[in-house]
């Protein structure tokens, strides 16, 4: 039996947004996250029907999961997969510097409130985007990937 995987075998990566108010923020993200090789998106707290704007039929390619609650999500975080909040935040390395793990969960905060103190102390690490100020959540996930696929590309 084969022992040694290359590490590109080895990686995989959700994201997901926690009481998004829009379902386009869900759709625009659910559609960036499939392009760029998500496994799966996940929304917490917060219900997204089909949208007819839906052109690739994003929900055929990659799932989208609904947890009623946090602890409803936090009971499926994977073996060996950590829990990464992007959120600006005193504690956040800046993504420039921020090294994504093989396996990974990516935590966005709404667009009112952003991620509550219990699920940032839920996060394995922080990270923040450039700015002053906050950007779409939609966008900052895409961001997030993008950062993901430049700095894993070999
Ligand atoms: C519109 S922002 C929330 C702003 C909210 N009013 C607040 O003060 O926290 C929605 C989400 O996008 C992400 N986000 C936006 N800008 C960010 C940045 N510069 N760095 C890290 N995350 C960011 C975070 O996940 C944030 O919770």
């Amino acid at each position: 039996m084969r022992k040694k995987w290359d590490s590109k075998e080895e990686r995989y990566f959700g994201i997901g947004i926690y009481k998004p108010k829009t379902e386009e923020n869900v759709g625009s993200l659910w559609r960036t996250a499939y392009i760029y090789g998500a496994s799966f998106i996940f929304i917490i707290d917060a219900k997204y029907k089909k949208k007819s704007t839906d052109v690739l039929k994003v929900w055929s390619k990659i799932p989208l999961f609904q947890f009623a609650s946090i602890e409803a999500f936090l009971q499926t975080v994977p073996y060996s997969c950590k829990i990464i909040g992007i959120e600006m935040d005193k504690r956040a390395i800046p993504i420039k510097e921020f090294v994504h793990p093989e396996r990974a969960v990516y935590l966005l905060g709404s667009e009112n409130n952003g991620l509550t103190k219990e699920l940032k102390n839920k996060c394995q690490e922080l990270v923040i985007l450039p700015g002053k100020e906050s950007v779409n959540v939609a966008v900052a996930g895409s961001i997030a990937i993008f950062d993901r696929i430049n700095k894993m590309e070999e």
